[in-house]
C-alpha cells in the first residue's frame, strides 16, 4: 500500500521513515518533504501543498491513508476536506484543532471541564492588559492568541517585560500571528514552576492510546537560557512522568479533554499533545494543547516504537484503538537539534551541509530544514537536523547522539550541548 505524510519537518521525516518500515508499505509520499525524505528508502517527495491537489493525488494513486504532521493544515480544515472526499486521514477536524489554534478556546475549554491549567485572563484591549499586569505583578506569562510556531509566548519575569510583550503582541504583532475574526488577543496567565514534559496520545474519537513520554528543550541555549524556540532537543522516556504522574494525567487531563470535546460536538481524532508543567508533588497542569505530534519529540518517540505504525493508524481511523497496545524499545532515545545561524529570530539559510553519518540501528539523522539540490544538501529552515540516538541510559543515548553531531558541519550551526540534562541530574 501507499501512504501520504503531509509536512516537511523532522517530525514528518521520522513518520515517513517509520511508516516505510512496515511490511505492508510499498511507498510513502511526503508532501512536500525535505532533503532527508528525498533520499530515505521507499520514501518519495511530492511537491504539492494544495489540499485539493493532494486529495486528487490520493484518489489517482490509491493512497491507503494520509497522516498530517503540522498544525497549519489541520487548523485550515484539511481533515474535514479529505473526509468529504471520502479519503482516509488521521488528524483532528478544524473544530477539534481549535484546542491548539486558539489559546483562548483552549483555556475556556479547560475551565468548562475542570482541567488543571494556570489561571488566566484574555484581553483584546491593550490598556486593560497593561492595567491587569500592574495589579497582578510579575512573574507572568503573556501568550499571543493564534498560531505562532511556538514563538508567541513570553515568560515575563519583570513588569517591564510583561508590558513590552503586550505592546509587541497587541499593538505591533511582532510575532506575525495569524489573527482570528476578532483581531489580536493575548492570554495572560500565572507563572507555573516545575518541570515540563510532553504527553502525547492517539485518539480515535473515544479511545485513547498514550505514546511514550518525552521531554523537549524549548530554550535556545544550554541551561535553558536564551529565547524560546520550537524545540532544541528531546528525549524519551521522561523520568519526571512516573507511573503515578502518568495515571493522574490520563485521569485529570487527557480523558476529560477527549470526553469534553465529544460532548461539545467535536469528536477528537488524531494526536493530542498536552504540554505539561509538573510540580515537585507530581501534580500536572496543562500549559498548552497541540493537535499534532511534537517536533522534535516525535524523533525519539518513533525511534523507540516497535509496533507497526500503519496498523496503529488504521486502528485509529477505524475507531478501534481500544484493541491497540503499543510496544516500545526499553532503551532511551535522545535527539539533538542542529539549527541554522540566526535561529530563531532570523535564520540565515542556504549553507552547505556535510558529514551526515550513515544510519545505524542506534542512530538516525532526521532532516527538518534541508533541501537537496543537484545531489548536494543545503540548509533551508531554522531547525536543520535532529540527530537521534538510542542508548541503554540517557547518558549513553546522549553520548551516541553527540558523536553523530560532531561529524556534521554547516556554517554557523547552533546546537545545545546539554540535551537530557534534567534526566541525567535526577
Ligand atoms: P506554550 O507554547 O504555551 O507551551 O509556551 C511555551 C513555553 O513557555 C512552555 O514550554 C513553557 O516553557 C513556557 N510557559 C508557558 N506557559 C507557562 C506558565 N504558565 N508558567 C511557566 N512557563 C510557561
Ligand atoms: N516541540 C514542541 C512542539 O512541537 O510543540
Amino acid at each position: 500500500m501507499k501512504i501520504l505524510v503531509i509536512g516537511s519537518g523532522g517530525r514528518e521525516h521520522a513518520l515517513a521513515w517509520k511508516l516505510a518500515q512496515s511490511p505492508r508499505v510499498k511507498k510513502v509520499y511526503v508532501a512536500p518533504g525535505n532533503g532527508g525524505t528525498a533520499t530515505e528508502t521507499r520514501v518519495e517527495n511530492l511537491p504539492i501543498t494544495d489540499p485539493q491537489q493532494l486529495a486528487d493525488f490520493c484518489i489517482a494513486e490509491d493512497i491507503h491513508l494520509t497522516v498530517v504532521g503540522p498544525e497549519a493544515p489541520l487548523a485550515a480544515g484539511i481533515v474535514d476536506y479529505f473526509r468529504m472526499r471520502r479519503l482516509r486521514i488521521f488528524g483532528p477536524t478544524q473544530g477539534a484543532a481549535q484546542l491548539e489554534s486558539s489559546k483562548a478556546f483552549a483555556k475556556a475549554f479547560m475551565a468548562r471541564h475542570g482541567i488543571p491549567t494556570a489561571a488566566h485572563r484574555t484581553f483584546s484591549d491593550a490598556a486593560e492588559a497593561h492595567a491587569y499586569i500592574d495589579t497582578h505583578g510579575a512573574p507572568l506569562v503573556v501568550k499571543a492568541d493564534g498560531l505562532a510556531a511556538g514563538k508567541g509566548v513570553v515568560v515575563a519575569l519583570t513588569l517591564a517585560d510583561a508590558h513590552a510583550a503586550v505592546a509587541d503582541m497587541l499593538e505591533h504583532n511582532t510575532y506575525g500571528v495569524q489573527h482570528g475574526e476578532d483581531g489580536a488577543r493575548v492570554v495572560i496567565e500565572d507563572f507555573l514552576d516545575g518541570e515540563e514534559a510532553s504527553f502525547i496520545v492517539l485518539v480515535d474519537g473515544r479511545n485513547v492510546v498514550p505514546l511514550a513520554s518525552s521531554q523537549d528543550h524549548k530554550r535556545l541555549q544550554d541551561e535553558d537560557r536564551g529565547p524560546n524556540t520550537g524545540g532544541m532537543g528531546a528525549y524519551s522516556p521522561a523520568p519526571v512522568v512516573t507511573p503515578e504522574v502518568h495515571a493522574r494525567v490520563m485521569r485529570e487531563i487527557i480523558l476529560p479533554t477527549v470526553q469534553g470535546m465529544a460532548a461539545e460536538g467535536h469528536d477528537y481524532t488524531g494526536f493530542l499533545y498536552a504540554g505539561l508543567m509538573i510540580d515537585p508533588q507530581g501534580h500536572a497542569k496543562t500549559l498548552e494543547f497541540n493537535c499534532r505530534l511534537g517536533d522534535p519529540e516525535t524523533q525519539p518517540i518513533l525511534m523507540r516504537l516497535k509496533s507497526d505504525l500503519v496498523t496503529v493508524f488504521d486502528a485509529a481511523i477505524d475507531g478501534k484503538l481500544d484493541k491497540m497496545e503499543l510496544q516500545w524499545d526499553r532503551r532511551t532515545a535522545l535527539a539533538v537539534v542542529m539549527a541554522a545561524p540566526g535561529y530563531p529570530e532570523a535564520p540565515r539559510l542556504g549553507g552547505a551541509i556535510s558529514g551526515i553519518p550513515k544510519h545505524a540501528d542506534d542512530l538516525h539523522v532526521f532532516h527538518a530544514g534541508t533541501r537537496l539540490e543537484e545531489g548536494k544538501l543545503h540548509t533551508s529552515g531554522g531547525r536543520v537536523l535532529a540527530v537521534t540516538a538510542l542508548g541503554d541510559s540517557v547518558r549513553m543515548a546522549q553520548t551516541r547522539a553527540y558523536v553523530g553531531v560532531r561529524q556534521i558541519a554547516f556554517e554557523g550551526m547552533q546546537f545545545r550541548q546539554d540535551i537530557g540534562w534534567r534526566a541525567i541530574k535526577r
